[in-house]
């Protein structure tokens, strides 16, 4: 075992099995050795052998027969979702239908399977409420006072060393605070088009890029994408050469909805595409920080030689929504985004910037963030878990390596809509696939979250979600 390793010593062992399982040197049926004996061969406590053995269970891995042992499972497999195929022209954007939606899961009681969202419980907020504190008492009456619309120096400055996790040496003159990478998104874009111009996405795509697209009065071109690789290089290159494309916008680390992930090549394949045609690229890494391997993928910045990126980001997915607290790098836009910033809200408030600062600088994030990493992982896994066993047996499944959303594929004569209303009746809400996509495709898919606490009650939410898909796909065979 490596001592000086990012895991945990548990998650060591459990990886060394799950290698010897995966080798078949382990194999379905077998027993696996008592924690005991293993705790002798491996010179580790009783309790690492235990935890590993359920994160082992949590994989989906192993079994525990009681007063027998723990035993190698059967493991259910589940296909990803192909690549999307969405239609070929531009489309208006109209987001009613996302209102309509989100305006049902705010009712108390809902399980919100249909938001991005966390437990307030896995968030560091005791923390962040303490230095909050401290930072008003510190800076009184700096606190109540007109900044600048950049924000304030010394969270630029930590923003710029997180930076350089994420592969990129910003200077802190190039960063713009904003509230969340929503304002970040809709301030790039506003920089870069003017109303009428087509912005290439990915599809399906974050519904609030679709608000914002719509917002600005912009036509979205929706690309051919991949659950794992992301947007469709191949197909950006041809909209470029034929169409009037302004900008391309997309989510470049463990996507929403898809989970998608560029490697670092195609990352560098497609700032090279962009600077080839000079077309700006919004890059949202919200979700860059949570990846399950422990080190952070590169963003797409850390590729930028010519100022094409402009690299939105925030706190949102990691430490708090409610801070809005995000960035905005802009290079050649720099001046223009300032103004906007300005002529929209003046400044970010400055409490909430000042707290993240702190917060970064010594307030744990590096270990708030192992922990995230570790649960969110295990909240996917048995999410996953569940929907193989209670969902019907055509239903795709992506398997991120990252983030905190699922994304489902059914038959494609499943009426999602349909289901949307049978899931709220039983107090579940989902997010259907309609919403992700401008050209409202998608109508056989939804995405899950996976960021609430792993509970009895989410168990029984996904078996009566299960339940209902097989209801309605069985009633439309007996229709047909
Ligand atoms: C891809 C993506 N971008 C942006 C946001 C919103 O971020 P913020 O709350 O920082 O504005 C979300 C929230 O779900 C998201 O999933």
């Amino acid at each position: 075992m490596n001592k000086s390793s990012d895991k945990h010593l548990y998650e060591q062992v459990a990886d060394r099995i799950q290698e010897l399982i995966k080798q078949k040197t382990l194999q379905i049926g077998d027993r696996l050795p008592s924690v005991r004996k293993l705790r002798e061969q491996l010179s580790v406590s009783v309790s690492t052998v235990t935890e590993a053995y359920r994160l082992l269970e949590d994989r989906g891995l192993i079994t525990v027969r009681p007063q027998s042992g723990y035993y190698v499972k059967a493991k259910i497999v589940s296909q990803e979702p192909n690549p999307s195929a969405p239609p070929q022209q531009a489309s208006i954007i109209d987001t009613s239908i996302v209102s309509r939606v989100y305006a049902n899961i705010e009712q108390p009681e809902i399980i919100k399977l249909g938001a991005a969202i966390s437990s307030p419980e896995l968030l560091p907020i005791a923390t962040l409420n303490r230095i909050m504190g401290q930072v008003i008492r510190t800076y009184s009456e700096i606190s109540h006072s007109y900044h600048s619309p950049r924000g304030c120096a010394v969270l630029r400055h930590e923003v710029a060393k997180r930076l350089m996790d994420a592969g990129c040496a910003i200077a802190p003159e190039r960063i713009i605070i904003t509230n969340g990478t929503t304002e970040a998104v809709h301030l790039a874009l506003q920089a870069v088009t003017k109303p009428g111009d087509t912005v290439a996405i990915e599809s399906p795509c974050y519904y609030g890029l679709l608000q914002i697209l719509e917002a600005l009065h912009l036509k979205a071109l929706e690309l051919p994408t991949d659950p794992r690789e992301g947007i469709s290089l191949e197909h950006l290159e041809a909209a470029l050469k034929s169409s009037h494309i302004s900008a391309c916008a997309v989510v470049s680390n463990f996507s929403n909805p898809l989970g998608s992930c560029m490697s670092d090549r195609r990352k560098q394949d497609l700032v090279e595409l962009v600077t080839k045609y000079n077309i700006p690229l919004i890059e949202d890494d919200i979700y860059g920080d949570l990846s399950f391997a422990g080190n952070r993928p590169k963003a797409i910045k850390a590729f930028d030689t010519e100022g094409m990126v402009l690299h939105c980001c925030s706190v949102s997915k990691t430490i708090s929504p409610g801070l809005r607290v995000g960035w905005l790098v802009a290079e050649k836009n720099f001046v223009q985004v300032k103004k906007l910033k300005m002529v929209t809200n003046m400044m970010t408030s400055i409490v909430p910037q000042l707290t993240v600062a702190h917060f970064f600088a010594n307030g744990g994030y590096e270990r708030h963030l192992r922990k995230l990493r570790r649960i969110y992982q295990s909240q996917m896994e048995k999410t996953r878990l569940a929907i193989c066993k209670y969902f019907p047996p055509q239903t795709r499944v992506t398997r991120p390596q990252g983030g905190q959303v699922l994304w489902l594929e059914l038959p494609q004569n499943f009426d999602v809509m349909q289901f949307y209303e049978s899931a709220l009746e039983y107090r579940i809400s989902i997010a259907p696939g309609i919403i992700f996509s401008p050209s409202q495709s998608y109508r056989n898919c939804m995405r899950i979250n996976c960021g609430l606490l792993w509970s009895e009650e989410s168990e029984r939410a996904l078996q009566i979600l299960g339940a209902l898909a097989q209801q309605q796909l069985a009633n439309k065979i007996l229709v047909t």
